[in-house]
């Protein structure tokens, strides 16, 4: 596995293309997808028999085009995210299902599409089961457990447990087996996702925990889904999940399984952020530089409505300095950075609760790029318009080639459903 982190904080290219030709043909802020990096974390989970995108970590269609044609399918939790896996040309039969939707619910227009597609669906609740059966009985489902625990990078992101929301409760699972064939629905499958950015401990428990439900289903069960939540170093001092540990954990499972019901059983994982967040960069401009009682400040052109993981969970993203003038000072300094956003929290440096913290940087001028990394995933799909920001463009490395996968929002674009009445 290779790990792109600088030591120095201090980047002058992305994927090869120099940071200043990247901001002379784009305006700040925007991103910038190394695809090469999505490519090697597909080929890093090959063993399973499949690799789900869990698109929500990045949905631009020119990154689901490249999982698909990298041999990835593609989870779906929403109607728009059936339609972006479609615009990318997943198709709706196959098996495995290349989509899949996974939900706890079904909106009207998921619901419709799911119906108009025959998707395949993974079940997060029996009240799922019974609208779905109503409509179209016979079918074959999957189910989302919740195992009772879960486990996450920030209580936000742990899904499992009776404090989530997420999935059919473990001691549930024979009552849904029981309204799934009132509907005559097939349950040929079991996921469970208990958090995203986990451990590999709390990941390891949910092994044990499938096995224990799977005997429940008995052996009309022919795929068990890991679910995503594997962790990637945001910071210096994290490492990598041992992989090949995992899957063997997993693998050993399905064979005691296959062994038990004597039939194939396939193993399929979902990851998001493993897949898009080394790959991505959001590249800002600082625009001001300001001391405020004892702390120094580099103001930069990209806020939360640009990447909201700081504001939300106080996550670390790691950052870099690309001078735009001469010689690269090495002197460092001690600094907040903050966005434009006219609201307290717009600051990329804080930890979870909000408190405000400083990161040491290279000593930067005006004009410089403050480049955020490891922004892929999680990043460009929750940015939104607040303070009236356009969505940032976003750009895509491949083969030494800059390709423009989504424009700029324009002005016209953001507030051209509004309407004055007369
Ligand atoms: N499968 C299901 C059912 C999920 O709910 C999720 C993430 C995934 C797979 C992918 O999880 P991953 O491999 O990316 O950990 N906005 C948060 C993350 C929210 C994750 C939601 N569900 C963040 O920025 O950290």
């Amino acid at each position: 596995m290779s790990d792109n982190r600088s030591t120095t904080r201090l980047r002058t290219q992305i994927a090869g293309i120099p940071v200043a030709q990247l901001s002379a043909a784009h305006p700040t802020p925007f991103y910038v997808y190394d695809q090469a990096k999505i490519v090697e974390r597909i080929e890093d989970l090959k063993a399973f028999d499949v690799v789900r995108y869990a698109q929500k970590a990045c949905s631009n269609i020119a990154v689901l085009d490249i999982c698909r044609r990298h041999g990835a399918l593609v989870d779906a939790v929403s109607a728009g995210e059936i339609l972006r896996a479609e615009a990318a040309g997943f198709v709706a039969d196959g098996d495995p299902p290349p989509i899949v939707y996974t939900a706890d619910i079904f909106d009207q227009q998921a619901l419709e599409l799911v119906l108009d597609r025959n998707l395949h669906v993974n079940c997060g609740s029996t009240d799922m089961l019974e609208q779905l059966g109503k409509k179209d009985p016979g079918r074959s489902v999957t189910l989302r457990i919740n195992p009772g625990f879960g486990h996450g990078h920030s209580q936000k992101t742990n899904t499992g447990g009776s404090q989530s929301k997420h999935g059919i409760w473990h001691t549930e699972l024979e009552k849904s087996l029981q309204v799934a064939e009132q509907y005559d629905l097939k349950v040929v499958g079991l996921h469970m996702h208990i958090g995203s950015g986990t451990d590999l401990e709390h990941l390891s428990q949910v092994v044990t925990a499938m096995e224990q439900s799977a005997q429940v289903v008995g052996d009309q069960l022919g795929t068990i889904s890991a679910g995503g939540g594997l962790p990637i170093p945001y910071q210096a001092e994290e490492e990598y999940v041992d992989l090949a540990a995992y899957f063997d954990l997993w693998d050993a499972a399905r064979h005691r399984l296959e062994k038990q019901f004597g039939r194939k059983i396939h193993l399929e994982i979902e990851p998001g952020r493993y897949l898009v967040a080394e790959a991505g960069f959001l590249v800002a401009e600082i625009r001001a530089i300001k001391r405020m009682g004892d702390n120094w400040f580099y103001l930069v052109d990209a806020g939360f409505n640009d990447l909201a993981r700081p504001i939300l969970y106080g996550s670390y993203h790691p950052m870099t300095i690309c001078h735009r003038n001469g010689a690269p000072s090495a002197a460092m300094r001690e600094v907040v950075v903050g966005g434009p956003l006219c609201e307290s929290g717009d600051i990329f440096t804080q930890e979870e609760g909000g408190f405000v913290c400083t990161r040491p940087l290279p000593e930067a001028e005006l004009g410089d790029w403050l480049i955020i990394e490891c922004a892929g995933a999680y990043g460009a799909v929750m940015g939104s318009n607040y303070n009236s920001k356009p969505l940032a463009a976003e750009l895509l490395i491949r083969d030494g080639q800059v390709h423009t996968i989504r424009a700029r929002q324009t002005f016209e674009q953001m507030t051209g459903a509004e309407r004055i009445p007369d």
